[in-house]
């Protein structure tokens, strides 16, 4: 199959390579010149673990290209997925479709031949029909198929998951478009991924419905965690007791500082859109967007009590600072919140991340970067591991708090063993799980 992906983010990267790898010829497109440049000299302009070699493996296969020239690739296209960003919309909250309609406008006119357009983006229900106006309009001559067909990746497993998915969901009720796209999800299908096909706007449905239970469902072991630290109960193991029933599974009940990322806060905030626009009521996505929001200057609270209440002036190393680790992805990572808060409170915060800092220096331009976890520990009064990165996993906490002019850490992950921070002369607090003090922490945080 010739398929074009509009669109060289980190989906339209992420799958236009893996489509590639499977045999077919892809091209990306993309506005951004600077990335297509980039893209061009074999320079990868997101961090996603194997993207870089599989890349340079079928560009080198002659299977992916890379160009800002998208009628030529259009007018040769089997299939052409759009997979441009669609933000939430300033002002109200809204799926922004402007991109989405862009792309439609601009692959109108150079469409050749029957061709499928298939929106990868996560598109509210009923886009798929405007797209198709907006096709039909500017090129009634058009043979064209438009299908939804979602995306799952999540970042940092970005190819096992598109090459190894619970699920492929295609919206199509055109017949030639569904033998295309089963064309095109051949090599996935013969490896026993289920593909379910559907009406179109059920497609588009499934992608916010899964999005949204996927926030609910952290966002309830939250306020559990919540409830475990007023009864010292114990948040892991309340997770894993539930999570055990096959019927609740036990993924995503990882009690954190709240979700973040490029998709759940946007994508509820948009499902409830098209709710309200239906005189419909979502309360529990409702309640659960709520609930994150006011979750993350919480975490600030609990990193300030957790620092005796006194923070101003102080210095606090903050450990992660993207949503999630293995990407370099900082849209709405709780650590944009919760920085802020701290920096509200008046403290001086000292950030380290693997791979997020380029694009956090831009978000955050009035904290200090350090190169290395030793250089967030120096003179800080407490680390916060905000981001699970397994860099952090084994912190060497005896040389590091040597370093500190006070020792507590606040592990908004539950990475570490309240008895191991313990011996190593830390105070240690988690979330839903007992606070404990070492001997000496607080001590020394009052000298
Ligand atoms: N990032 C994820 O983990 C993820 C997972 C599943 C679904 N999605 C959805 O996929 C879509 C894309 O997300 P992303 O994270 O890859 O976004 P992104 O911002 O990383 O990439 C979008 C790209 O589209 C380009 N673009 C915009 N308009 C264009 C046009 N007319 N022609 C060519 N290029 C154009 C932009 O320059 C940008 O490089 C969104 O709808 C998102 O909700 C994202």
């Amino acid at each position: 199959m010739q398929i074009v992906m509009i669109g060289s983010g980190y989906v339209g990267l992420v799958s236009g390579s893996c489509f590639a790898d499977f045999g077919h010829r892809v091209v990306c497109v993309d506005k951004d010149t600077c990335k297509i440049e980039a893209l061009c000299a074999g320079n990868i302009p997101i961090f996603e673990p194997g993207l870089d070699r599989l890349i340079a493996t079928n560009v080198a296969a002659g299977r992916l290209s890379f160009t800002t020239d998208l009628a030529p690739a259009v007018a040769a296209a089997d299939v052409v997925f759009i997979a441009v960003g669609t933000p939430a919309r300033r002002g109200d909250g809204h799926a922004d479709l402007a991109f989405v309609y862009a792309a439609a406008r601009e692959i109108a006119p150079a469409i050749r031949g029957f061709t499928v357009v298939a929106t990868k983006s996560t598109v509210p229900v009923g886009t798929g029909d405007e797209v198709e106006r907006i096709i039909r309009g500017t090129n009634p001559r058009a043979d064209v198929a438009i299908v939804s067909n979602p995306e799952f990746l999540r970042e940092g497993a970005a190819i096992n998951d598109f090459k190894r998915p619970d699920r492929i969901v295609i919206g199509a009720e055109d017949e030639r478009a569904r033998a295309i796209m089963e064309e095109v999800y051949r090599p996935l299908s013969l490896n026993q991924s289920p593909v379910l096909f559907t009406r179109r706007r059920d497609s588009e449905l499934i992608k916010y419905a899964a999005n949204a239970f996927l926030a609910m469902k952290i966002t309830f072991i939250n306020e559990l965690a919540d409830l475990c630290e007023k009864v010292s109960a114990d948040v892991q193991q309340v997770a894993r007791g539930i999570g055990l029933d096959n019927r609740i599974g036990p993924k995503f009940l990882n009690a954190g500082p709240g979700y973040g990322g490029s998709c759940f806060p946007k994508d509820t905030l948009a499902l409830l859109k098209t709710a309200q626009d239906n005189e419909c009521s979502l309360r529990l996505v409702e309640a659960t967007v709520v609930v994150n929001d006011q979750r993350k200057r919480a975490m600030a609270r609990k990193v300030i009590a957790a620092m005796g209440g006194m923070v101003r002036g102080r210095t606090i190393g903050v450990l992660g600072l993207t949503f999630k680790p293995n990407t370099d992805d900082m849209r709405d990572a709780p650590s944009l919140a919760l920085v802020q808060a701290l920096r509200d409170a008046g403290a001086r915060i000292r950030a380290y991340d693997p791979e997020g800092m380029d694009a956090a220096r831009a978000m955050m331009p009035e904290i200090d970067f350090v190169a290395s976890v030793e250089e967030a520990a120096e003179g800080a009064a407490a680390l916060v591991i905000v981001t699970e990165w397994d860099a952090f996993r084994a912190l060497d906490l005896k040389r590091l708090g040597s370093r500190m002019e006070a020792r507590a850490l606040i592990d908004l992950r539950n990475i570490y063993n309240a008895d191991d921070v313990l011996a190593a002369g830390f105070s240690y607090t988690g979330v839903g799980r007992p606070t404990c003090e070492a001997a000496d922490s607080l001590l020394q945080a009052a000298e």
